[in-house]
């Protein structure tokens, strides 16, 4: 639990998570130095961690992950050209049109259930090169998939599709915000599930607990361009030790602990199983539950979601009919109870009504 007043029950998002008092104590004795020289060891040596992790030659520290996911658009694409991922992909629908503003690019988007796809699909979308048509330029993965309720990439698969897409020509780059969440859930490592991927981050500020941060990884190539867009989009900092020591922190005490996280939600999905409410529990792979409501019903998600607010239980609504629930390191068994319990008094009171 942190040190701060979170919220006992707040299952919006692994965002909610605040620093711990030995996560803040870490940054006390910080040796740091300006970042934009290369003069902070203790950023320079997060770098390097991301990177080893990752199985790529180098790395970036990065305020956010939408900064991540842009840049690399940025890096990998030109103007016109497009980008091939899944319809649920965070870089489709929450990262304002970045990628449309930013890099010029376009989108061509696969319907897929949980936003796992298959190797088909890359090779029914690859545009042959032809004189009219825009250029297929980049493929996009998102491990674990947000809005697929956390679903985890197999990794053959994933390799499978990311092997073919660079056969086809296509740059990859992997949207791993939750990535570690795969890993502790399956046991395979974070550089198999990034084979044949140019360029891949994971967060710091989600499941880990740190208020800030994400680091992107590639080649030396890669980073060097990467660096020109952190300065031009206005990510270049100074002296990042103060958070990169965060960062380093959570990599040695908040990964393996990711399995408490997973357990949780599982526990919501079996309580939520049965429930007349919902038509649809999503398999629970990692920390992210999610429930369609049943359209016979009558009930929108933001109704839920707003009852279950006044009971002290934030969640998310996604779209009309989903619900999202996130567990972090913030939320114990006794948050789980008050959503559950806010549940049933949610349709007690549909059923006096
Ligand atoms: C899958 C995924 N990608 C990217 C992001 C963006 O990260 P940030 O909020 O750090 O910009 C998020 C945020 O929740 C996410 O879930």
């Amino acid at each position: 639990m942190s040190v701060l007043n979170a919220s006992i029950a707040d299952f919006y998002s692994d965002t909610q998570t605040l620093p711990s008092k030995a996560m803040l104590e870490s940054v006390l004795n910080v040796v740091t130095g300006d970042e934009r020289q290369g003069a902070c060891p203790t950023t320079n040596a997060l770098c390097e961690r991301v990177a080893d992790l990752f199985g790529m030659e180098d790395a970036v520290f990065l305020p956010s992950g939408t900064m991540c996911n842009q840049i690399a658009i940025a890096v990998h694409t030109s103007p016109g050209d497009e980008i091939i991922c899944a319809r649920e992909s965070h870089i489709v629908f929450a990262e304002c049109g970045g990628l449309a503003k930013l890099s010029g690019a376009m989108v061509s988007v696969i319907d897929c259930d949980r936003g796992v796809f298959s190797a088909h699909d890359v090779r029914r979308l690859c545009r042959p090169p032809s004189s009219f048509s825009p250029r297929s330029q980049l493929l996009v993965t998102e491990q674990t998939l947000n809005l697929g309720g956390g679903a985890v990439w197999p990794a053959d698969q994933l390799a499978e599709v990311s092997g073919l897409a660079k056969e086809l020509g296509l740059s990859v780059h992997m949207d791993g915000a939750r990535v570690l969440n795969a890993s502790v859930a399956t046991g395979v490592p974070v550089s198999t599930y990034a084979t044949h991927h140019d360029s891949a981050w994971l967060a710091f500020s989600k499941g880990l607990g740190c208020p800030v941060g994400a680091v992107l990884t590639g080649s030396r190539d890669f980073i060097r361009d990467a660096w020109h867009f952190k300065r031009m989009f206005g990510g270049a900092m100074r002296q990042t030790g103060v958070l990169t020591a965060m960062c380093l922190y959570a990599l040695d005490h908040h990964v393996e602990r990711l399995v408490e996280d997973h357990l949780r939600a599982a526990k919501i999905a079996k309580g939520l199983q049965g429930c007349e409410l919902f038509s649809r529990i999503y398999p629970v792979e990692t920390n992210i539950v999610l429930a369609e409501i049943d359209s016979e019903c009558g009930v929108l998600a933001s109704t839920l979601r707003d009852f279950l607010g006044q009971m002290g239980v934030k969640i998310m609504a996604v779209g009309v009919n989903r619900i999202r629930m996130i567990t972090h390191r913030d939320v114990d068994d006794a948050g789980v109870l008050l959503l559950m319990n806010g549940i049933e008094a949610f349709l007690s009171n549909k059923m006096a009504t």
